[in-house]
């Protein structure tokens, strides 16, 4: 990370109260298909890191038992908080949790993990650090939206603030995928630096490389 997570967290803070009207379209469309994509099952419990204000949560909640979602800025948290108590959602728990120790309550089974505009906050290395934790919760499937290089980065028109975010290539994702073992069956392309990936595991997960 270009800041540390305390950083990083008071930048997410003193953004939270107009964090939800600042949206672009690219945003938009990669959030609905996160959303789309995630089609989690009734009994399900899906786990959203990164979890900001809860666009992904909240939308996600009535289809699923339950929704866990972690973030590191507690401004970002209080917002989808209070966002889950005006509309009446009760199956969703906001806490802090970091990519690489999301804090998932001992035994709490995870079906799918999801994450959205989040993880380009993580250099390469520590973004296949939290892939293999995302794998390791037991996950079935795991939908990234994110900011990620299709062709390569335009310096001239870069969709990221070079300061604070550090996106990899769609090749990197797939590997670190693919290398805990799971198949990226679907690569959406939003625009040449944004994009959504669907990563499904293989097999039972009991020999997820790495997984606790
Ligand atoms: C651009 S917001 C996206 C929020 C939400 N997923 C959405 O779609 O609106 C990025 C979020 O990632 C969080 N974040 C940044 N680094 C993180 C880390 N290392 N672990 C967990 N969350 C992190 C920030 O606090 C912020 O809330």
């Amino acid at each position: 990370m270009k800041r540390s997570v305390e950083e990083m967290a008071a930048r997410f803070t003193e953004q939270a109260a107009d964090y939800d009207e600042e949206k672009g379209a690219e945003y938009r469309a990669c959030a609905a298909l996160v959303i789309e994509y995630a089609d989690p099952d009734r009994d399900d419990v899906v786990l959203d890191l990164g979890t900001g204000t809860g666009a992904i949560a909240l939308a996600l909640a009535p289809d699923a038992e339950r929704v866990i979602g972690r973030d590191i800025s507690e401004g970002m948290l209080d917002r989808a908080r209070r966002k889950a108590a005006d509309a009446g959602i009760e199956n969703v728990e906001f806490g802090y949790g970091e990519f690489r120790d999301p804090d998932v309550p001992t035994g709490r089974a995870v079906d799918v993990v999801t994450s959205n505009f989040a993880l380009h906050h993580l250099d390469d290395d520590e973004k296949r650090a939290a892939i293999r934790v995302m794998a390791g919760t037991g996950a079935r499937r795991i939908v990234l939206g994110d900011v990620m290089f299709f062709e390569g980065p335009d310096p001239d028109e870069p969709f990221y603030n070079p300061d604070v975010d550090d996106p990899s290539t769609v090749g990197t994702l797939v590997e670190a995928f693919t290398d805990v073992g799971f198949a990226v069956v679907v690569a959406e392309r939003v625009h040449d630096q944004v994009g959504v990936l669907v990563a499904e595991r293989i097999g039972s997960g009991d020999e997820v490389p790495g997984a606790e």
